[in-house]
């Protein structure tokens, strides 16, 4: 194999043409390739040597091939044009797995040096991996493993092992940037001064890999209490990935750059806040790829790619890439070998619906405005929908916080398989349980869009041990409940192991975010937490509604006030609105519909001056919650829908642009009385 022997010193020639041909993937030597892959195949394989729990605890979910070639060349690109020695390039995976990326990486560098320098030999091969390519993972099965593949790669015997040992090391990489305050829990003792030697501050040219997504709910507590003291972005709930981040801006010369695959909820979750304020504040973001529901991975996350160089001055534009699922009708979608291939040479902006294994997938590329310091949330627009949503802004007199006493979640008991899942008619009645606590209570699978159905004999109850009292929510006296009581002390146990309760001094039998019983009494607006389109309905009946949703009260408390605002909430205007600027969705097209989200709906003006609009609003909405009939709902919403477009004054084009955007990001809209669980 490694026939190729030659120096290591001489200075490979570079060009422009021999660095895109590596990059755009040819290679010359059948066998090599031949042999690449197999090393691959694997690597690949060593992560069904880890059992579900372990890889929850390791978050080790190995990337896929596309992703890892993506990143790769995306990093390597412009250090192959430019610079004079590829061989001085130092690459870092800090949570290596079994070398998938350093794979890669070793293959461009060798496919460059190969193509650029005649004699390439085994000597080369040695080179690289001594000097180019370093590794950190937690777990020691995953750097043997790194070791050996890469050796395998390079065609070099174990007996060279000597090549890789000292960079590709047993380590949490997070200790790397802190290392005075870590305490090693793992039983190898690192050399802390070679350690510190081979990752030393500000070393690397790029930074590559899938760190990985675990809780910090999920870590030990000592390692908990060593990132959060130690790392300046971990704030609420955030994974151990987004500390990876910092760590390599610890870790990256000037403008070295790092090419991550991390969840997507880095550009929306309030856990994430101060890390979106760290990358504009230490990066540049280069780029973004929004994978969305591609369902590239096992694991319940929506990932990303994101690329950005240690730079003090952000630039002012990304290029953003979207890849999301299409339910429209595509004939002219082009068939593509995975959702990713395109994208490497296409023009910024770029449109198209391609097919991969049968599912047709909307891609679309843009420049987009880096987000300002101010932003709560990360989102993208193309120019279309960035005039489009000024537009609707513009047009509006307020956003729906202004005019809501309230928009909050439900009630959350953290133990609903006492407090709510038992509860039936039957079992409350069986057991005796007092009237005055229990309640019928909402779940999202009972809101249809405009109204809910509840059933007393299929749907639930909820025991609610609170009460109001001088305006606030306190506990009740179990004495005075006897029949509860005696169900809750025989539920003890399990309610007491919520130690969170009973340390922020409440008693064992409260539930964990409880709201005031006479918000629940009154009229308010309700909608399901987690849906595909905006399904905003009315109650007027005192319904309970538990954490699967969200409620909204309205200062205003009349029906025209209640009516105009439903029919606003559930417009197509509001819906493309939602979907376009909450910059959160998941799996399937569903949605989350989060207070910050519906406090920032924009209310137009006309709505709220006019009492004529209002009352047209309100008189179609009175009929929609009362109207089972297809056809007469469909005629009504289309007239709601053609007013709030006047309101908002939108043009015929624009509107074109929202029913096409709402085609491609919506499944079906459920019909009333289609709610399931
Ligand atoms: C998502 S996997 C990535 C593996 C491989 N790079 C890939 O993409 O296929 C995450 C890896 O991070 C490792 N890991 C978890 N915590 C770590 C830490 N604190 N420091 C270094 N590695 C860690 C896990 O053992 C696992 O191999």
């Amino acid at each position: 194999m490694s026939r190729l022997i030659g120096t290591a010193g001489s200075n490979p020639a570079l060009s422009v043409e021999s660095a895109d041909l590596v990059l755009a993937g040819v290679e010359s030597e059948r066998v090599w390739e031949k042999n690449m892959a197999l090393v691959e195949v694997r690597a690949r394989q060593h992560e069904q040597n880890y059992s579900e729990p372990e890889r929850k605890r390791l978050g080790a979910h190995y990337t896929p091939d596309s992703v890892v070639d993506y990143i790769v060349r995306h990093i390597l690109r412009p250090l192959l044009k430019c610079r004079d020695d590829v061989r001085s390039i130092r690459i870092l995976d800090p949570a290596c797995g079994s070398g998938l990326f350093l794979l890669k990486a070793y293959e461009i560098l060798a496919d460059y040096l190969r193509k650029t320098h005649r004699d390439f030999g085994q000597k080369d091969a040695k080179y690289i991996l001594e000097n180019c390519l370093f590794g950190i993972d937690i777990d020691e099965r995953a750097v043997l493993a790194t070791k050996k593949y890469l050796l395998q790669k390079a065609s070099l015997p174990e007996s060279d092992l000597a090549a890789v040992d000292k960079n590709i090391v047993v380590e949490d990489a997070l200790s790397i940037a802190h290392p005075a305050t870590f305490i090693p829990i793992h039983n190898q003792a690192s050399d802390r001064p070679l350690l510190d030697r081979i990752f030393s501050k500000h070393s690397f040219d790029c930074i590559i890999g899938n760190p990985p997504y675990v809780r910090i709910q999920n870590t030990p507590s000592e390692k908990r209490g060593y990132y959060t003291s130690s790392y300046m972005t971990a704030a609420g709930r955030f994974d151990v990935s987004t500390l990876f981040i910092e760590l390599s801006e610890y870790l990256l010369k000037e403008n070295g750059r790092f090419g991550f695959i991390v969840s997507n909820k880095i550009l929306s979750t309030a856990g994430a806040k101060r890390l979106r304020s760290f990358l504009l504040a230490r990066f540049r973001i280069e780029e973004i790829v929004d994978l969305s529901d591609t369902k590239l991975f096992a694991a319940a996350v929506l990932p990303m790619i994101l690329i950005a160089s240690r730079s003090g001055k952000n630039g002012n534009r990304i290029a953003y890439s979207s890849i999301t699922e299409s339910h429209a009708i595509s004939t002219s979608a082009l068939p593509a070998e995975n959702v990713l291939c395109l994208l490497d040479n296409s023009e910024i902006p770029f449109e198209r619906d391609i097919s991969v294994a049968n599912k047709v997938f909307k891609l679309e590329r843009f420049y987009a405005d880096t987000p300002s310091l101010k932003a709560n949330v990360w989102t993208f627009h193309n120019e279309c929908h960035s005039r489009i949503l000024s537009k609707i802004r513009q047009n509006s007199a307020c956003t729906l916080g202004n005019i809501s006493k309230k928009i909050s979640v439900g009630l959350k008991t953290t133990a609903d398989d006492i407090f709510i899942k038992p509860m039936t008619g039957d079992f409350i009645k069986r057991k005796g349980l007092e009237a005055a606590l229990v309640f019928p209570v909402l779940e999202s699978h009972n809101i249809n869009r405009w109204t809910y159905t509840w059933d007393p004999h299929r749907d639930l109850f909820v025991l609610y041990p609170h009460i109001e009292r001088n305006g606030k929510v306190v506990p009740v006296e179990l004495d005075t409940y006897p029949r509860i009581k005696e169900y809750l002390e025989a539920n003890r146990t399990r309610l007491e192991a919520r130690t969170y309760l009973t340390k922020s001094g409440r008693r064992w039998y409260e539930v964990w975010v409880h709201q005031s019983p006479s918000d629940f009494s009154r009229r308010k607006i309700i909608t399901p937490d987690i849906s595909s389109c905006n399904r905003f309905a009315f109650d007027d009946r005192g319904f309970y509604v538990n954490g699967t949703c969200f409620y909204l009260i309205l200062t205003e408390e009349s029906d025209a006030s209640y009516y105009s605002i439903l029919g606003l909430l559930n417009s197509k205007v509001i819906e493309y609105f939602h979907k376009i600027s909450c910059g959160n969705s998941l799996y399937a097209k569903r949605f989350r519909y989060w207070t910050s989200y519906i406090e920032e709906y924009p209310v137009p003006k006309r709505l709220l001056n006019s009492t004529d609009i209002r009352s047209l609003i309100a008189d179609n909405v009175a009929r929609l919650v009362n109207t089972d009939e297809e056809a007469e709902r469909t005629k009504l919403e289309n007239e709601n829908d053609q007013v709030f477009y006047k309101l908002f004054d939108l043009t015929e084009d624009e509107v074109k642009e929202i029913e096409k955007t709402l085609s491609v990001c919506s499944l079906p809209s459920p019909k009333k009385g289609d709610a399931t669980k």
